[in-house]
């Protein structure tokens, strides 16, 4: 459908966005910015991919930094998987093709961490590949057209609109037919109440014409959400604190935080007996912590005292040190609201 990709496209080349990473045909760069983007919003995006831009100008900086500064600048993104496989990326990319970056859709798909979205992201738009992407945008932009009424979640869903979605690509412009699709997405054919009035497909969209705008895309699965309720444990005496490295199979994997005793409720008890004789002098009111599949209610509990005995996951730092650990983000702003260093400095 040579037509529908014409109309996008000239709707984007006056709608579009001016996005840093658009300026740009190299894949690094390109990769950089879809991972971020996989977490965040535009807005947000930004300000991560322009410090990752500045402190890894190339791949041989990333590969070469530590995975503790690149936890650090991720900070606030959550989902810290993502940041280790752009390091792991990186440093294959340095050791096994010499710091070039893969050539192809194929050749992309193989790095860690990207799949068929990101493959066909950096494909299109550094090297002009023919690959159609299909993300949430794409998704619903399709759903909404052509009135498919497929989940988007199950096997055969993905691949019918995988399909669909490679069938309309534009030979030519490959690249901006991609932007323009998720463009449209993301600003004209968005979820809620999106001005119809205003696009330039509407006259030809199956939803627009039955109705069906709220209905389109369908999901099959309902979103689990687990609760879980974390009880803090903050150790602060002499300018001193105790963290604990996270583990790799759970949320927050390799960040750092306080030691945890993870409860089954709100009021089920926990005892800090063996770590500490006196009551907290502080604890917070309940925090709320919302992740994409489980909600944390998180306790703080500050003890003006060195725990009686160190686990063995457990680290003693300068409370000067602490900016130098990456931290889930809920800890970040409880640390903010306590001013950690105001704290430092009465000691
Ligand atoms: N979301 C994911 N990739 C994007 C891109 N390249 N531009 C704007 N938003 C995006």
């Amino acid at each position: 459908m040579v037509e529908f990709s014409r109309v996008l496209r000239d709707w984007y080349n006056v709608q579009k966005r001016d996005l840093p990473w658009r300026n740009t045909n190299n894949p690094y760069k390109i990769w950089l910015s879809e991972i971020i983007l996989q977490q965040t919003r535009v807005d947000q995006g930004k300000a991560y991919y322009f410090s990752f831009i500045e402190n890894y100008p190339t791949v041989f900086d990333l590969a070469n930094a530590t995975e503790q500064e690149i936890l650090n600048l991720w900070q606030g993104l959550g989902y810290y998987s993502r940041a280790r496989n752009l390091h792991t990326s990186a440093k294959q990319i340095v050791s096994e093709f010499n710091g070039q970056f893969p050539g192809n859709y194929n050749e992309i798909l193989k790095l860690k961490g990207v799949g068929n979205y990101t493959a066909a992201a950096i494909a299109s738009f550094a090297y002009g590949e023919k690959v159609a992407v299909v993300d949430g945008n794409v998704y619903r932009v399709l759903s909404r057209i052509f009135g498919i009424e497929t989940p988007i979640d199950s096997t055969i869903g993905k691949k019918q609109f995988a399909d669909l979605a490679q069938s309309l690509i534009d030979e030519i412009e490959p690249g901006k037919h991609n932007q323009a699709i998720m463009e449209f997405g993301a600003l004209q054919c968005i979820p809620h109440n999106p001005n119809c009035d205003a696009c330039p497909i509407s006259h030809k969209c199956y939803a627009f014409e039955k109705n069906e705008i709220k209905k389109l895309p369908i999901k099959s699965k309902k979103l689990v959400i687990k609760k879980r309720f974390f009880n803090y444990l903050v150790f602060i005496w002499d300018a001193k604190i105790i963290l604990q490295k996270r583990g790799s199979n759970d949320i927050w994997a390799h960040l750092y935080e306080f030691p945890l005793i993870e409860s089954e409720g709100f009021d089920s008890r926990f005892s800090v007996a063996p770590f500490s004789s006196n009551k907290p002098v502080f604890s917070s009111e309940t925090v709320k912590h919302i992740l994409s599949h489980q909600h944390l209610y998180v306790n703080f509990h500050v003890f003006h005292s060195k725990p009686l005995r160190l686990d063995e996951s457990w680290v003693e730092i300068e409370l000067k040190d602490f900016h130098n650990f990456p931290i889930p983000r809920v800890i970040d702003r409880f640390v903010a609201s306590l001013k950690l260093t105001a704290l430092s400095e009465m000691y």
